[in-house]
């Protein structure tokens, strides 16, 4: 079967056509068809070969982490899936330490030890193939509702874990959630993980600002407005700017993986705020910071800062809601979010040149 392949040594990436087609080989696991893999910013890392690591022994890497697929066959211990249904994965497996408490009860998003795997990422095959085999723990139904838009679960993930630690940290205050109604978010980022994430901001009730670099109106500005959110370019408002320009910010959900920008804003955040960042960062060179006035701010204003990665089965389950709800309350935004759709034999090329449009994907015939 088809798949497509990162080869780090050579420093190459392609469609190879000669992958032995996965088996079920235990009771316990589902053979899906793939139907539509999402290429974000990660993707375009391991293409690069900035990130991403083959499996133990093998010379190349599958990519595909983002993936909606349909069940093609079951193992016999299988129970809550038949062929036909809709499934999407999880990404990241547990690794083997049995001291690691979260990889022992199913938790590798919070993995102590770093050996995880993460398929299409580290170390496993990913799912940018025309098939593909998976224990059924990993593995979430999907309603057939959602056949367009599913394929944005994963990426959806990451803000709803997000939104499950701001959640548990804003409990810390006295009165929880209730000091003050609505609370202010604001995105940085108007990518599909930003916009994603504004849409379920917005869902869980906050006045949601989009604070990215592209100047309004645009594609996503637009989107921003029909979720009811606000847009600022931060071409024309600076950081400093942002609590007089949209009020004061009381949580921060960073997608842009850019450090200077995100720490700018880290100056930003309002008393008893939280600031929540996502993004892996590419830059290599120092960054100067006001350390002592950040310091200071953090202590003076009861903030608190958070780094969030992945996703535990959850988060899943909430970005499969939330995707059903978006669908009924701003019908066609998630369709407006899937800017470009390629087949496989396209992806090199598409991985290789500038990202246009909002989110990529990939169709399997
Ligand atoms: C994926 C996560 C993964 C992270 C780090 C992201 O693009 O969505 O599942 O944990 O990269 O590898």
């Amino acid at each position: 079967m088809k798949a497509v392949a990162v080869f780090p040594k050579e420093r190459v990436l392609r469609v190879i056509d000669d992958v032995p087609e996965p088996r079920i080989e235990k009771p316990t696991q589902v053979r899906v068809r793939t139907l539509e893999v999402g290429l974000c910013g990660t993707d375009q890392e391991i293409a690069r070969f900035q990130y991403g690591t083959p499996p133990e022994g093998a010379k190349y890497l599958i990519l595909g982490h983002e993936a909606l697929g349909e069940v093609v066959e079951v193992g016999e211990g299988v129970k809550g899936l038949e062929p036909g249904d809709l499934v999407v994965p999880r990404v990241r497996r547990p690794c083997p330490r049995a001291e690691c408490r979260p990889c022992r009860e199913g938790r590798p998003d919070f993995c102590l030890s770093g050996a995880y795997t993460e398929r299409g990422i580290q170390k496993a095959h990913g799912f940018m193939a025309e098939q593909f085999v998976e224990e059924v723990a990993w593995l979430h139904r999907v309603p057939k509702g959602l056949r367009k838009v599913a394929v944005l679960t994963e990426p959806l993930t990451i803000g709803e874990k997000a939104l499950q630690e701001l959640e548990h940290i804003q409990a810390r205050l006295p009165w929880g959630r209730e000091g003050k109604t609505p609370l202010h978010a604001v995105v940085l980022g108007a990518g599909p993980v930003g916009l994603l994430g504004a849409m379920a901001l917005r869902r869980a009730g906050f006045a949601t600002t989009v604070y990215s670099y592209s100047r309004p109106p645009d594609e996503r500005s637009a989107l921003v407005d029909m979720v009811g959110g606000r847009y600022l370019s931060s071409q024309d408002v600076a950081p400093g700017d942002l609590e007089a320009r949209a009020g004061a910010v009381d949580a921060v959900y960073e997608a842009t993986g850019a450090s200077k920008f995100s720490f700018d804003v880290l100056g930003a955040l309002g008393p008893n705020g939280i600031f929540i960042f996502t993004g892996v960062p590419g830059r290599k060179e120092p960054l100067q910071l006001e350390g002592g006035t950040l310091m200071k701010s953090l202590v003076l204003k009861n903030q608190v800062v958070l780094g969030t990665v992945n996703a535990g089965p959850d988060a899943f389950e909430a970005a499969l809601t939330d995707l059903q709800a978006f669908t009924e309350r701003w019908p066609g935004a998630l369709e407006r979010l899937i800017t470009t759709r390629y087949p496989l034999e396209a992806v090199p090329e598409a991985l290789a040149g500038k990202s246009d449009g909002i989110k990529r994907i990939v169709h399997f015939g």
